[in-house]
């Protein structure tokens, strides 16, 4: 089983789009609303917890029905029993992707199973404070070392979940920036702090650069022996951890059918459980899993990621839309939208299509963002006012954790007046300064969501995962594997090689055998100088 290689342009559907485009491209949200009283009933769906408004979107119901159409066309359900079924679907690196697999409760593979059990055992010493560092006292303390999809969902999660944390005070080191690093070790007790070395493949320069200084800092009191308690590592790469010296009790599987960014629902996810107890990690996965089940088994027209998906591909290939905007109405969630942007834009990124050739229309779509209300002082002004059309997701929690009323109120009138405005503008006012004049028609998603626990951040997190996915199935892209960003790795090897090499700087110049274009070479010879 693997994936339909269908060029979507090639489909009915689409040619059905680029006519519904001209028809509709003059329409005006305001007016649908107005013509259209049951818009609401036709443009919403829900599953669990979670309400999604896209009736805010210049759609119709003809247009929803041909996208459906282009759905089907591109047998997005193949896809999706596909990818469920565990079949060979990355196959520019010849692998399954199960990250759904590790949240699959009642059919969890064996190892997956075994590797949670693991989690819950240590991460419950850790908490309970019966695991003891060097000096015996507990652990107070936790680093997550790691980078991409071996850090941004972890931090993001923790910090996500702030309201569920324990006492473990975390912290996250990721770039190979020596200042940061040294920064985040300054005020840390060494017999009291745990590092967690996260790294998939357990080569990247980044992840061991910084464990490698970390650890030297650690022996510059600890002794050796001090390393069995105080590191653990998330790794498919058994020999490098065992040649770093970490102890194999303390050794967390990752497995090559799990994808880095799609990776937080593993035990690349210790953090997680460090910091809010693995009952709430546990809650996470099922949450994610419940998203799963809604996805796989819901009509796409009542599909919450198929529908978000839908409804970007629309902007992005007929709208052109250049970009698409997430913002959050909760600072919990502060960290999601760099989140996203890696699994979104490292999964779509992507100009060569399923049969190996190029494309010619716009595949993966670039994310920004950030939480609102802070949003709306800084960069609304040109969403309201710009003349670029960006749509944007709006997500919001009905209910507070901290029953601040009065807060949260004005929170949700801000996200609601704020996608209100964005649709209605100032039309049919009378405003005599046209600087004034907000024209409207910005489409908006509003997705609200009853409380910000953890079942609720797994279903929010999955259903981007999947709607990212359906996107590359759509676009006839590999969302799976991350080819591009092998060059600039390469590269770097040669590049710092010049840098620590004792040659004289002054002989760097354009030079074919060394590979440096002339800018390159100058910069270099700078750097040295
Ligand atoms: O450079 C990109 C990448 O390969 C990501 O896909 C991955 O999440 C990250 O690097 C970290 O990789 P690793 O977990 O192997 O250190």
């Amino acid at each position: 089983m693997s994936l339909p290689k269908i060029n979507p342009t090639k489909t009915a559907a689409w040619q059905a789009l680029s006519r519904q485009f001209e028809v509709q491209k003059d329409l005006a949200l305001q007016d649908l609303f107005l013509q259209e009283p049951s818009r609401m009933e036709q443009f919403s769906a829900q599953t669990e917890g979670f309400y999604l408004d896209y009736s805010k979107n210049l759609i119709t119901a003809e247009t929803k029905e041909i996208l459906v159409r282009l759905a089907q066309e591109v047998r997005l359900k193949d896809a999706i029993d596909a990818q469920f079924s565990g079949a060979i679907i990355n196959e520019t690196e010849q692998r399954a992707v199960g990250h759904t697999a590790l949240r699959n409760f009642g059919a969890l593979p064996e190892e997956v199973a075994v590797a949670l059990e693991r989690i819950k055992s240590f991460t419950g010493q850790v908490i309970s404070g019966q695991w003891k560092g060097y000096s015996g006292k507990p652990i107070t303390h936790v680093v997550n070392v790691g980078i991409g999809g071996s850090d941004l969902g972890p931090d993001m999660v923790c910090e996500a979940l702030g309201y569920y944390q324990n006492h473990l005070k975390l912290r996250f080191v990721s770039n190979v920036d020596g200042d940061h690093v040294m920064h985040q070790l300054k005020d840390l007790p060494r017999d009291q702090t745990l590092f967690v070395i996260v790294s998939k493949t357990f080569t990247t320069q980044e992840t061991l650069t910084n464990a490698q200084t970390i650890r030297q800092w650690f022996l510059e009191e600890a002794p050796e022996s001090g390393i069995a308690q105080h590191f653990a590592a998330v790794s498919t790469n058994l020999e490098a951890v065992a040649a770093f010296g970490i102890d194999s009790d303390q050794v967390f599987p990752m497995w090559d059918w799990v994808g880095g960014r799609f990776s937080l629902w593993s035990a690349v996810g210790l953090s997680i459980a460090l910091s809010v107890g693995y009952d709430h990690f546990e809650s996470l996965l099922k949450g994610a899993q419940d998203m799963d089940q809604h996805f796989a088994k819901t009509p796409f027209e009542d599909n919450l990621p198929v529908l978000m998906a839908l409804i970007s591909v629309w902007y992005n290939n007929f709208y052109h839309a250049e970009s698409e905007c997430v913002v959050p109405y909760s600072q919990y969630l502060n960290k999601f939208v760099a989140y996203l942007q890696q699994g979104i834009m490292e999964s779509n990124g992507k100009y060569v299509d399923r049969n190996g050739e190029e494309v010619d229309y716009q595949t993966g779509t670039i994310v920004w963002g950030s939480t609102g209300t802070n949003a709306q002082h800084a960069f609304f002004q040109l969403i309201h006012q710009g003349t670029k059309l960006i749509p944007a997701d709006f997500i919001a929690f009905k209910e507070c954790l901290y029953g601040q009323q009065d807060h949260q109120n004005k929170l949700l009138a801000n996200c609601i007046a704020q996608t209100q405005a964005l649709m209605s503008g100032t039309k049919g006012q009378a405003i005599e300064s046209p600087y004034r004049v907000f024209a409207g028609n910005k489409p908006t998603n509003t997705l609200l969501i009853d409380k910000l626990t953890p079942e609720r951040l797994g279903g929010l997190i999955a259903l981007y995962e999947h709607k990212l996915f359906v996107q590359g199935v759509i676009w006839n892209i590999f969302s799976y594997d991350q080819w591009g960003v092998e060059l600039g790795k390469k590269l770097a090897v040669n590049v710092l090689n010049t840098i620590e090499s004792s040659d004289d700087s002054s002989k760097l110049k354009f030079d074919k055998a060394q590979e440096f274009d002339a800018s390159t070479a100058e910069l270099l010879r700078r750097i040295k100088q």
